[in-house]
């Protein structure tokens, strides 16, 4: 197995913890554990927990809230994992290799490239539909997923809410695409990690409605601001898939945390869900406003298709300079980091993550300016 470089994670890894202003982190500002456990009683019983393994595809009471998400879903439609990182990482392993003739990943790009890495390392055929601009929104091209599947297509990978450019797919993209993916006999995997981190008022629908072979991973990190938990899962109809999914991550992670099944359990109890999915829209909505201010400053310099969800959007800048080299330099000469477009195959742009820290934000915002105009 040969692994491409995962250039987006690998920059972050570098530079995340060592800049002044990190806007390449594609979350909100996380939630500290007295605002997840705010009460006594519940802070007691966090500290009585016997740190043992939990049940290793995550407990009843964790699936029942996940599966709470999917209609007409119960516990035994869920596999909890370690982030929604291993959930991508198991669905791939496993479909790839309980399929003889299907070799072919079709792949939603831009996006975040793990799907595409993974596919491409278990020796897939991986293809690409892109999101396009058009009307001044990124939309799927769906003449083109036509155009790519065929019989030996596995699987059509979706990120919906999208990552980088923070676009949704709407009811009849997702119903054009199930249709294809039925013709040409292929499973759905759709990533929707960042779904109920809208900044518009309609929650993103979710693939699980239109389609009965999907794989939906997702997890605790994006749009709960939860990522130090490590939770993650996939949800599927097909009860012997999700058993078969659960015998693959034997051999990853065995299981997910304690404090982190624990935690996330009481992260999506309904009242908690609702207190943080409202936190996130918050910080969104204020931090968005910010982002735009700042893009009307620098509109003869730079273009931004507004994002629908997601802490998320691409840059588009006129400068030309390859964004690989001006993410390095924006390290080096004003300790800022944001993500190369070139790590989502789309160049002359950056994405930036604008869920965290308004002032730090602004002032990242600033310097990425001020560099632009090559202004000390
Ligand atoms: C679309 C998408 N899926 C999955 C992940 C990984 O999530 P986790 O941190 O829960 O492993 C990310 C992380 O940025 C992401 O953007």
């Amino acid at each position: 197995m040969k692994l491409d470089e995962f250039h987006l994670e690998r920059i972050q890894s570098q530079w995340e913890n060592i800049v002044d202003y990190n806007l390449s982190e594609s979350g909100v500002e996380p939630l500290r554990l007295n605002e997840l456990v705010p009460h006594n009683r519940l802070q007691r019983e966090i500290l009585e927990t016997k740190l043992g393994y939990p049940q290793t595809n995550g407990s009843i009471p964790l699936r029942r809230n996940v599966s709470s998400l999917y209609e007409g879903a119960t516990e035994d439609h869920v596999l909890v994992t370690n982030g929604g990182s291993e959930a991508n990482m198991v669905s791939i392993w496993n479909m790839l290799h309980e399929s003889d003739d299907r070799d072919e990943v079709v792949v939603e790009l831009p996006n975040y490239m793990q799907i595409w890495g993974y596919s491409r390392a278990f020796g897939a055929n991986v293809k690409s539909f892109w999101l396009t601009e058009g009307d001044g929104a990124w939309l799927p091209d769906i003449e083109g997923l036509k155009d790519m599947v065929s019989k030996k297509t596995n699987l059509i990978a979706l990120c919906n809410p999208n990552n980088p450019t923070g676009a949704t797919m709407k009811e009849e993209h997702l119903k054009a695409i199930a249709e294809i993916a039925e013709d040409c006999g292929a499973w759905i995997l759709s990533d929707e990690i960042y779904r109920g981190a809208e900044l518009v008022e309609q929650r993103t629908p979710t693939m699980w409605d239109y389609y009965d072979r999907v794989l939906v991973t997702s997890g605790l990190s994006k749009a709960y601001g939860l990522p130090g938990l490590r939770i993650g899962w996939i949800a599927c109809k097909d009860e012997d898939k999700v058993r078969d999914l659960w015998s693959y991550s034997d051999y990853t992670s065995i299981a997910p945390s304690m404090l982190g099944d624990r935690l996330g359990q009481m992260a999506l109890e309904p009242a908690m869900r609702e207190f943080i999915e409202k936190r996130t829209k918050r910080i969104l909505k204020e931090n968005w406003a910010a982002m735009e201010k700042w893009l009307g400053e620098n509109e003869d310099i730079m273009t931004c298709i507004p994002p629908e969800a997601a802490p998320v959007c691409l840059v588009k800048y006129s400068e030309s300079i390859k964004s690989t080299e001006l993410a390095e330099s924006l390290i080096q000469e004003k300790s800022v980091l944001v993500a190369p477009g070139d790590h989502f195959l789309l160049p002359q742009t950056i994405r930036i993550g604008y869920g965290h820290d308004k002032k730090k934000l602004v002032k990242g915002l600033s310097l990425t300016a001020d560099f632009l105009r090559g202004e000390e």
